[in-house]
């Protein structure tokens, strides 16, 4: 199975935690459709951690806990599937999930076996419990066969956070998305220590297995599972912004069967899902004006390691048919300035002695903005806000 798209589609954790069931996923299957998220492009439904009985039956196979699942899980699979949806599930490569649920070591065919039968469609595989003797690349290698193996196309969501030096060998396993992060909380502090941890991993990035940011708070609001303070639009739209332009899947953490306007204003935006979706699939790069060079006195997971301008980012990646979309992050506390938000387009490869230049379309305003003597200058970004532009190449 190819995966040449970051996933788009909704995950129980982030607002339900434990208190999921088949009406909450039956419902949301049906707010997927009724609020245009699969019209634009969300497709998964998926069922994380706390679905299980603590004990597998007598033939070591998982079961659904019959309270929150009373008619099983191809049921709730054959509900999604009618929507036109996808089916995702939840597993761990440790003897117990990271809540204390039954999880794959060992039982790694029997339960690719269980979950094709119930005609499952994403596996997001976590890394809880695991035995410290084994190789965290064998764990992964382990379900990875098994599920290629399973008689039916299931995607492989690893999640070991990016430890045990993951971006290494996780393209080994044939895992379409690895996550790069630890855990996303609703605030403003963990999309900038999540954002910003991700400037060593862009390498590793792109077609096949793309790198997980995690799932989306947007529209959380500060309430659910891993509610903190909740965050302002601005921040919710960079967020999402920084999220589709790295090529991390979008995987919906809020209630979407209540969404504010302005959650649904972000979600739906088609512009910045398209940057997120492009069929080119490249690896975004770093345009700030600074010289590209490692530093060689600092670690490899040091954020200084690149010298790079962390708090105010401009990150680019080249589209199919030779657009390329543009963005400017601010994670500073004070407005940043034309002095941060200065873009060579010599950085993009477009030197004045090219002839070209580029027209730029915000995707948030739709308002259109031209360069300067070879530069793209941002006057002002409001703290914790961005543009993002997809911006066309025309002559100068
Ligand atoms: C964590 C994982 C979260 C969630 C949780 C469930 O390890 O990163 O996304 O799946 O386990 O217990």
């Amino acid at each position: 199975m190819v995966v040449n798209k970051p996933p788009l589609g909704w995950n129980t954790w982030n607002t339900f935690g434990a208190n999921i069931n088949e009406q909450l996923i039956m419902e949301s299957a049906d707010a997927m459709i009724a609020n245009g998220l699969k019209d634009a492009g969300y497709e998964y439904v998926v069922i994380d951690d706390i679905w299980a009985l603590k004990e597998r039956d007598e033939n070591g196979r998982l079961v659904p806990d019959p309270e929150k699942f009373p008619h099983g899980m191809k049921y709730v699979a054959d509900y999604i599937h009618s929507k036109g949806l996808k089916f995702g599930m939840y597993s761990c490569a440790g003897y117990l999930t990271c809540a204390g649920y039954p999880a794959s070591y060992g039982y790694e065919w029997v339960d690719a076996k269980t979950f094709a039968e119930w005609e499952v469609d994403f596996l997001k595989y976590d890394f809880c419990f695991h035995p410290m003797t084994e190789r965290a690349d064998v764990l992964y290698k382990r379900m990875a066969i098994a599920l290629a193996n399973c008689g039916r196309d299931i995607l492989l969501s690893a999640c070991s956070w990016g430890s045990e030096n993951t971006k290494q060998w996780i393209k080994e396993t044939g895992a379409h998305m690895w996550r790069s992060t630890g855990d996303i909380f609703d605030s403003w502090a963990s999309i900038k220590s999540l954002a910003q941890s991700q400037i060593v991993a862009q390498e590793y990035n792109g077609h096949g297995c793309f790198n997980d940011m995690d799932m989306l708070i947007v529209g959380m609001n500060g309430k659910g599972n891993v509610a903190l303070t909740g965050c302002t639009t601005e921040e919710y739209r960079l967020h999402f912004s920084l999220w589709a332009l790295l090529n991390s899947p979008l995987m919906i953490g809020c209630d979407i069967r209540d969404m504010t306007d302005e959650t649904k204003s972000i979600l739906l935006n088609k512009d910045v899902i398209a940057i997120n979706q492009d069929e080119l699939g490249a690896e975004p790069f770093f345009a700030n004006n600074f010289k590209y060079e490692i530093n060689n006195s600092r670690t490899e997971n040091d954020p200084f390691y690149k010298s790079y301008p962390i708090d105010t980012p401009i990150i680019a990646k080249y589209l199919d048919g030779g657009d390329i979309a543009i963005g400017f992050f601010n994670f500073m506390d004070t407005d940043a300035s034309v002095w941060n938000f200065t873009l060579t387009l010599d950085n993009l490869g477009l030197p004045l002695s090219s002839g070209k230049t580029i027209e730029l379309h915000d995707l948030w305003t739709g308002k259109t903005l031209k360069t300067f003597n070879g530069t793209v200058r941002i006057d002002k970004v409001a703290p914790h806000d961005c543009r993002l532009f997809r911006a066309k190449v025309v002559d100068a």
